[in-house]
């Protein structure tokens, strides 16, 4: 009697782990895509294409939710939720790695790049793509470069001259690299999450910052920055990662899909970014909330001496090899 029940409670048992494993069998994987930019930004249309292509191609196998605008988790927090799970992707900028690979903050470097299409060519070379690995470790597994554009400063002062930013308080993004830049300038770098620039602006906890046209116009910094400065001076630019177990979890014919599905969406995003930033420039121009300071050759150059000294502090934490191929991809 004791026996046959045993059996029969065995046999449930089976049973109901059989169909709960086929009901997960049949679950799509879901990919939270978290980040904090707008929708219309090189990101947010990538991660909008990435979600689209995926449902288009792996419907009913594999679910990208997108959530943008720091909706879900803000700077500070996303890399934690990925690393918990609790996120499968995002798309941070290189700017906010270096707690994980001191190397990424090369990215960071002001006037390393002249143009988006030298950081394509670093991006893409040897060197650029054995970064994308360099977190494995720390089970962190980069799939791709998005760029989004060259930033530039801001401030309700016309900022021409280095020496123009002198005491100005600067909002920054979580990076030793962006710290020494300002205070090589003479400036007061402030970390602040970037969901919390607009109002660091408007209130007057900030009184500049660094950032492409296309965050620019639609964080409406604009109307809190009386002047743009067109300074070129640094990158913006996105690793696409993902959680490292997660990504080894996911049946090896989906992850290639996956693969060749991101490859189009980079090659699209990387297409797209500097026209976008463009367009975004003429719309500020065309809101008439900013007036837009185009520097001279000689003024450009006074920018890039005031900060040059920042290579050398940071030469032995990045690697002088990297930094020097990443010059060189100004030069092919
Ligand atoms: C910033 O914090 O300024 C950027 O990293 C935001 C972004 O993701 O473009």
């Amino acid at each position: 009697m004791l026996y046959k029940k045993l059996i029969k409670t065995i046999t449930t048992f089976a049973l109901s782990a059989a169909f709960s494993l086929s009901a997960w069998a049949n679950d799509p994987i879901i990919i939270k895509f978290s980040h904090v930019v707008a929708n219309e930004t090189p990101k947010g249309q990538g991660a909008l294409l990435f979600q689209k292509l995926v449902e288009q191609r792996l419907a009913g196998k594999v679910k990208v939710e997108v959530y943008p605008n720091s909706s879900l988790y803000g700077d500070g927090k996303e890399m934690e939720a990925l690393l918990l799970n609790n996120v499968q992707m995002l798309a941070p900028s290189l700017a906010k790695f270096d707690k994980y690979t001191p190397k990424i903050q090369l990215f960071d470097l002001p006037f390393l790049f002249d143009d988006i299409k030298a950081v394509e060519r670093f991006e893409q070379s040897d060197a650029g793509k054995s970064l994308l690995k360099s977190m494995e470790d720390k089970g962190i597994t980069g799939l791709a470069y998005w760029n989004n554009d060259l930033k530039q400063l801001s401030a309700n002062k016309e900022l021409r001259l280095p020496k123009d930013a002198r005491g100005l308080k600067f909002r920054v993004q979580n990076s030793e690299v962006l710290d020494a830049q300002f205070k090589a300038l003479k400036a007061v770098p402030r970390k602040m999450a970037f969901g919390e620039m607009y109002q660091g602006l408007q209130t007057g906890v900030v009184n500049g910052a660094e950032n492409p046209y296309s965050n620019i116009f639609s964080q409406k910094i604009n109307e809190v920055q009386k002047y743009i400065t067109e300074s070129n001076h640094g990158l913006l630019s996105y690793m696409v990662i993902v959680n490292t177990d997660f990504w080894h979890s996911v049946p090896e014919a989906i992850r290639a899909e996956l693969i060749a599905i991101l490859n189009e969406v980079s090659a699209e995003v990387n297409k797209q970014s500097h026209a976008l930033n463009l367009a975004d420039k003429q719309k500020i121009i065309d809101s008439g909330s900013s007036q837009i300071i185009t520097l001279t050759a000689e003024q450009r150059s006074q920018w890039r001496d005031a900060v040059k000294p920042v290579w050398k502090q940071f030469e032995d934490t990045i690697g002088a090899d990297l930094i020097q191929a990443a010059a060189a991809s100004n030069n092919p």
